[in-house]
């Protein structure tokens, strides 16, 4: 059994700092990328409030694929440049997006989702996948979690 215990009244910073541990106690072990994804959306979910949806796109073939994820199903493939995922993986930066409806292109996979973060996970200089946060409140993220969301990714990269 995995009990982690995050505490909410944490500054954000050490919130993620201690998200970013777990994550790696989680998967340090596992070569399975699959089940490394899976257990990292769950994580993640558990971690941050205020989330409608949490997970992964896997790049595969020059596209985005549908990964582990928690919440409502998603659209599957999402081609490179399209919606807020697309836009991470081909330009590989994050994309903190407060008002999804501004966002020229979003894919709404949830009618809910107001606001979003995108981190790309990199390896060895390339999108292997990116991490996709929906909140159905606006501006629910700002640059302390994406900072936070980037060094989760860095430090995952090797086991997706
Ligand atoms: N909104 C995303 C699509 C994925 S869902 O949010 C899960 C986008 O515009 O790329």
């Amino acid at each position: 059994m995995y009990d982690f215990t995050p505490d909410p009244a944490a500054p954000r910073e050490e919130l993620y700092a201690d998200l970013t541990q777990a994550a790696l106690a989680l998967v340090a072990d596992e070569p399975d990328p699959v089940a490394n994804m899976a257990n990292l959306a769950a994580l993640i979910w558990q971690f941050l409030p205020r989330l409608n949806w949490s997970g992964f796109y896997r790049m595969i073939d020059g596209g985005l694929v549908l990964g582990p994820f928690i919440g409502k199903p998603a659209c599957i493939r999402i081609a490179l440049g399209q919606g807020v995922c697309g836009a991470a993986a081909q330009s590989a930066t994050t994309q903190l997006v407060p008002d999804v409806h501004a966002f020229p292109g979003h894919i709404a996979c949830d009618a809910a989702s107001r606001s979003e973060l995108v981190v790309p996970v990199l390896r060895e200089g390339r999108v292997i996948a990116v991490i996709d946060l929906d909140s159905p409140e606006p501006a629910r993220f700002d640059e302390t979690d994406a900072a936070g969301l980037e060094r989760l990714a860095a430090a995952i990269a090797p086991h997706v």
